[in-house]
């Protein structure tokens, strides 16, 4: 280890660990383990032949302006593509409203970058993203974590939180990463209520809403932020910003993503995304406009939806035939994950080591937990849209047995 650069990292760098998913899943790269473990897409609805299509015609036709440098708040047409498409879900912006960011992730950075000072607490629901925590961590961000059941963040639980006074809340109102849990209608609006009663903001991140794969849409917060506002006067616009990504939609190698706030909020996001990396890749959004184009983004969505129910609905089914009866998991209606919880005394991490004796891996719950987590220890996160069906059976049937032994030995102590 060079002394010379160590002594000279900066305070900001003390608290940061390397991710624990990262680091877990370099163990899984070996050819005979099936992961559940990252929240990869699957390879297969990759559009890769529409791709090729694009970047043709993106050189032929925009080749020079492609491979120059950019706007800093993105490429204007695929501003206004995301402003359009957002507007079927009743999220009214323009394209000045629009920040494209190099994947939400980078979002999420910049966020940290203004909102928060070293100390500042931000309210996060239990369990939450980890990304979102890396991201806020290297601000110096603290947290009061407020947690989910399945029907959400537990919104009666809110308030003596927000009392506290955290400088915002980060919340994933759709299939949730990692519980796969969706905020009902009737939390939703008491979330907006109590945000606005204590004038605390809401980060929004939806980066799995349109991948539903049961029951009815349900407004974003951004949506019914705007409704309070028309039936109320005293309400604030703009409460909350909103995060979406084609990560899921198209794929997370183009790192494209985009940021829904009022033009000021966006005026100061874009000077930081300066500083950060001047713009996103310009060759990719103008290839993920001419990809995304003409409908085929819509047409597309139809099709990961097809092959993640599926993929989701072998996961469900294997898991009752194979788990036993002491262990629960919730019902995701969309997104990529769903979470298990084992009984008292299973220790995930000790089931990660077993499990991937077994050739099946997870990430253990407890990476998902802001600060001190008192239960994480008995959750593990499934990922259900990577791995094709067959492989999702004898997977989980494999887990079942590093679970049982787990089960056995807790029993036994
Ligand atoms: C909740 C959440 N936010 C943000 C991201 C980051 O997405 P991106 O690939 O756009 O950086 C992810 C990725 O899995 C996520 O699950």
């Amino acid at each position: 280890m060079s002394t010379i650069w160590k002594s000279r990292y900066a305070l900001r760098t003390l608290g940061i660990r390397s991710s624990a998913i990262r680091e877990l899943l370099k163990v899984t790269q070996r050819p005979e383990v099936i992961s559940f473990g990252g929240g990869l897409p699957a390879p297969e609805v990759f559009p890769v032949e529409r791709f090729e299509q694009a970047c043709h015609k993106v050189l032929a036709e925009h080749g020079a302006e492609s491979l120059q440098y950019g706007a800093t708040e993105g490429y204007e047409p695929l501003r206004e593509m995301i402003a359009r498409n957002m507007a079927r879900y009743g999220i009214l912006s323009k394209a000045e409203n629009v920040l494209i960011t190099s994947g939400s992730q980078q979002a999420l950075d910049l966020i940290g970058k203004l909102l928060i000072n070293a100390g500042d607490s931000v309210l996060v629901e239990a369990p939450t993203y980890l990304g979102a925590l890396q991201a806020f961590n290297v601000y110096g961000a603290q947290y009061v974590s407020v947690p989910v059941d399945d029907d959400g963040l537990l919104t009666e639980q809110l308030e003596s939180s927000l009392r506290l006074g955290p400088k915002f809340m980060y919340v994933l109102p759709n299939f949730q990463n990692p519980a796969g849990v969706t905020l009902s209608e009737g939390r939703r609006h008491q979330l907006i209520l109590l945000a606005d009663k204590y004038g605390i903001p809401i980060i929004e991140d939806d980066p799995y809403g349109q991948l539903r794969y049961e029951g009815e849409h349900v407004a974003p917060l951004v949506v019914l932020d705007r409704e309070n506002l028309r039936r109320d006067n005293g309400f604030t616009l703009g409460n909350v910003i909103y995060l979406s990504t084609f990560s899921k939609t198209l794929a997370p190698g183009i790192r494209l993503a985009w940021i829904v706030a009022p033009e000021d909020v966006i005026g100061k996001l874009v000077q930081l995304k300066q500083a950060a990396d001047l713009h996103t890749s310009t060759f990719n959004q103008f290839v993920a406009y001419e990809v995304a184009r003409d409908g085929f983004l819509d047409q597309h969505v139809k099709l990961i939806r097809q092959v993640y129910r599926e993929r989701r609905d072998v996961m469900l089914h294997a898991l009752e035939q194979f788990f036993p009866h002491e262990v629960t998991w919730t019902h995701p209606q969309g997104g990529l994950f769903l979470w298990v919880t084992m009984p008292e005394g299973v220790d995930s991490q000790e089931l990660f080591r077993a499990a991937l004796a077994e050739d099946v891996a997870f990430v253990p719950g407890d990476c998902f937990y802001a600060g001190n987590c008192e239960d994480g220890g008995r959750h593990m996160r499934l990922n259900f849209s990577y791995s094709e069906p067959e492989q999702i059976r004898e997977g989980i049937r494999r887990l079942s047995l590093a679970v049982k032994m787990q089960l056995h030995r807790a029993h036994a102590l």
